[in-house]
């Protein structure tokens, strides 16, 4: 018998869908939580966490690597296996590591394994340069979840984990490329690190469901990682928050974390860039 099994005391009791979240834009925020492990996930699913994302922060929090970079294709299903085995019931999000996407067919390859891995969605890191990818991958009935502003494979280009947009240049650049993936079949779209004006810009161009973090209160869902929720992370960005201190248990930080999102006061104005 497995150590963690999904199970329905509590908790969702529908499965998440694309057609789920798509339906909730505009009428109630989802959440999203990053972890990696089969205990999280099933706590995510009684906690009534609607989607989950195996990012690749993974080699951060997990593997202790000092970027993401070094996280493999291997290590990714690894993970995405033991999160599918212990949650059956949220939206499961497996994030396409480091240079496993540079063209559309190496993309296609590689997101088929993550899907068999037990992923219902992909996620990819990049601008309007990733449209004919996230084409290939739509047509050929792989959701795509896009992801723009700090994108963290790109931390050396960017030169340190920093706020992205705050020059109406790369703010216009974001919001365009919001759009091009938008248009290009994306069925998320998560910004990080950008203030919250252009979170709000971003949010209301778009026609499908946007994720935030760091983005401000005004998007349609928001993800934090698991780590930082927890309090594990030495130096914690501004835009997460640890919800353990106030909870004292970790199915407690979760669920406050979940209440909150939904109730509209996390983030709050502390946990926001202007
Ligand atoms: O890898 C990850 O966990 C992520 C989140 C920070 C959005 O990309």
């Amino acid at each position: 018998m497995p150590y963690v099994q999904a199970d329905n005391s509590g908790g969702l009791e529908k499965k998440i869908t694309v057609h789920t979240l798509q339906q909730m834009r505009g009428r109630e925020k989802f959440v999203m939580v990053s972890l990696y492990d089969a205990p999280m996930a099933a706590m995510a699913q009684k906690c009534s966490v609607e989607a989950v994302l195996i990012g690749d922060s993974l080699g951060m929090t997990v593997l202790g690597y000092d970027s993401v970079i070094p996280v493999t294709m291997e290590q990714m299903i690894y993970h995405v296996e033991a999160v599918a085995r212990g949650n059956n019931k949220s939206l499961i999000i497996g994030d396409l590591p480091f240079m496993t996407y540079a063209t559309p067919e190496q993309a296609l390859s590689n997101a088929t394994r993550i899907m068999q891995a037990g992923a219902h969605m992909v996620k990819i890191e990049g601008g309007a340069w990733l449209a004919d990818t996230v084409r290939m991958l739509s047509d050929r009935g792989i959701p795509v979840c896009a992801h723009i502003g700090l994108t963290p494979q790109s931390v050396h280009k960017f030169g340190g984990f920093r706020v992205q947009g705050r020059d109406q240049e790369r703010a216009d650049t974001l919001l365009s490329d919001a759009k091009c993936l938008n248009r290009a079949g994306a069925d998320l779209l998560l910004i990080e690190c950008v203030p919250a004006w252009l979170g709000t810009a971003i949010t209301q161009a778009s026609d499908i469901p946007v994720v935030g973090i760091g983005a401000g209160s005004d998007t349609d869902a928001q993800v934090l990682v698991i780590n930082d929720i927890l309090g594990l992370t030495p130096q914690p960005p501004k835009f997460s928050k640890n919800f353990l201190e106030e909870t004292g248990n970790i199915p407690g930080a979760m669920q406050k974390y979940r209440d909150d999102v939904k109730a509209g006061v996390f983030p709050s104005e502390v946990h926001t860039f202007s």
